[in-house]
């Protein structure tokens, strides 16, 4: 599972970048305001955004299907000693939480990984499970206005592998549909390298 980001992470383990994400900065921003204490992060690849979090005092459950990330994610947990919990999980699972756990899920640039959109729905639904209520969703999508769109081989619907990534470019019904049960509190754009990427930050209705 995840060879492709293990092969990724065992040459370079700061594949983007030592420093926190804009993004995260965001979200951590909007976590203070709001209280936030207990988070769940899907995809946490080499951990630059979990670390953000958990050093400002945030509890951190962090998941990536990568052996790799979660061993890099580990040796940060210990020598830091950061309030994260690191797991190898795939996201195509029913989450091991109960209902209403977490105050905000978090996710940059995982749900445009090849997932189809029958998994897609069952992770939102998953999210909407273990959210409280007017918990917090924060995650990032590429979508048909990107630059790269096009670009590479069609494998499936909207999905396309470029030079061995494979990404999915979400169509604004796509994203309208996953989003049912959640109100969008801003969106935004970040350019991370080559990707722009499309951040939403939403709110759980009920
Ligand atoms: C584009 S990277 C982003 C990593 C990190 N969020 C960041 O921004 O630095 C996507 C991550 O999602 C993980 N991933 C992809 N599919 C997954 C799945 N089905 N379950 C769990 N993790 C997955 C990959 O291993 C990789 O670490």
């Amino acid at each position: 599972m995840g060879e492709v980001w293990n092969k990724v992470y065992k040459s370079d383990n700061a594949f983007f970048g030592q420093d926190a994400s804009n993004f995260a900065l965001l979200c951590l921003n909007h976590m203070k305001m709001n209280n936030v204490r207990r988070i769940w992060e899907l995809g946490a690849g080499h951990v630059r955004d979990t670390t953000l979090f958990a050093s400002n005092g945030i509890e951190v459950e962090a998941v990536d299907y990568s052996i790799v990330a979660i061993q890099i994610l580990d040796k940060i947990t210990k020598e830091k000693r950061l309030p994260i919990t690191p797991r190898i999980f795939d996201v195509r699972r029913a989450l091991p939480f109960p209902d209403s756990y977490f105050d905000a899920v978090y996710s940059h640039m995982l749900l445009n990984m090849r997932f189809s959109l029958d998994e897609l729905h069952f992770l939102f639904s998953e999210i909407r499970r273990v959210l409280k209520r007017k918990g917090f969703n924060f995650f990032s999508v590429r979508n048909y206005n990107d630059k790269s769109y096009g670009e590479g081989v069609q494998i499936d619907k909207g999905i396309y592998d470029i030079n061995g990534f494979q990404v999915r470019f979400f169509t604004e019904k796509e994203m309208q549909d996953l989003m049912e049960g959640f109100e969008i509190l801003w969106m935004g754009e970040e350019n991370e390298e080559s990707v722009i990427c499309i951040l939403y930050s939403a709110r759980k209705w009920e």
